[in-house]
């Protein structure tokens, strides 16, 4: 295949990177998408919740960040969602959030809510724990794409379904290289005004740039052991939903 196995920085790297722009990260992610990731986030949850009845699924987001998407979740009629990340500043942001609603710490919208540091190429729970599970601009930063998908299925129970929201590299003729000029030069520097972190916002160009193609990541999903893998691009190309059904932790790819 024509992409690299996995991230370009080792987990420690991105993990104090992804860290040290905890505080501005949303706003960041607001600014750079124009809020589409709102609605890109919603189409996750959807996808995710589909077929179960309200307050019955258990679903794991990782990478789950400063926590919009396992918040979403929650509201959305998760049973019980736990946030994962590898970045304590991050999950200290999701925690916050949660705090400062008015309700119960520990819940939203009556839903159990918890924020775990974990390692996506080694979580710490059990095989085939969850329901369904969610993962919003994370893997591309996982340093091995096809152990974190199959750490996935095995948290998975069989038939449980996965979420894969990613960024995706845009081979579009015209638009291609115009979203280029702007991902490479105009967001650096808009990121590292507003992170204070040009380093971090170097580092996402180049990393989209890395990670395989959709087609690409549907047959390495498929190979870490999930079934009926299918995606569609949203914001023009430039992001894709992936979504599977784990086979069962016994799958093992020959
Ligand atoms: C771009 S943010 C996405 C956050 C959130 N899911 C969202 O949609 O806004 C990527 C997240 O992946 C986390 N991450 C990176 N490598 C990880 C790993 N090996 N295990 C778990 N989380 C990781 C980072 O700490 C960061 O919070």
């Amino acid at each position: 295949m024509d992409h690299r196995p996995g991230a370009l920085r080792s987990r420690n790297d991105v993990g104090e990177m992804f860290g040290r722009i905890a505080g501005r990260y949303d706003l960041m992610n607001r600014v750079m998408t124009g809020g589409r990731d709102v609605a890109w986030r919603k189409l996750t949850v959807q996808g995710a919740l589909r077929g179960f009845a309200p307050g019955t699924a258990r679903v794991l987001d990782l990478a789950t960040g400063t926590g919009d998407l396992a918040i979403a979740l929650a509201e959305a009629g998760a049973g019980e969602v736990v946030g994962a990340d590898i970045a304590e500043p991050m999950l200290r942001e999701a925690s916050m959030k949660v705090r400062n609603r008015a309700e119960n710490p520990g819940t939203v919208a009556g839903v159990p809510i918890s924020w775990v540091v974990a390692d996506g190429l080694s979580l710490p729970f059990e095989d085939n724990e969850f329901d369904a599970l969610t993962v919003a601009f994370g893997l591309r930063n996982m340093p091995d794409y096809d152990a974190a998908l199959r750490e996935m299925a095995r948290v998975l129970r069989p038939g449980g379904r996965v979420l894969v929201l990613e960024m995706t590299p845009l081979r579009a003729p015209v638009i291609g290289p115009l979203f280029d000029l702007y991902f490479t030069k105009v967001v650096p520097v808009v990121g590292g005004v507003l992170s204070g972190d040009y380093d971090a916002y170097r580092y996402l160009p180049a990393s989209v740039a890395a990670f395989p193609p959709a087609g690409n990541l549907a047959a390495m999903m498929e190979s870490a052991g999930f079934g009926r893998v299918s995606w569609r691009l949203l914001g023009g190309g430039t992001v894709a939903l992936h979504s599977g059904i784990s086979l069962g932790g016994a799958f093992i790819d020959a």
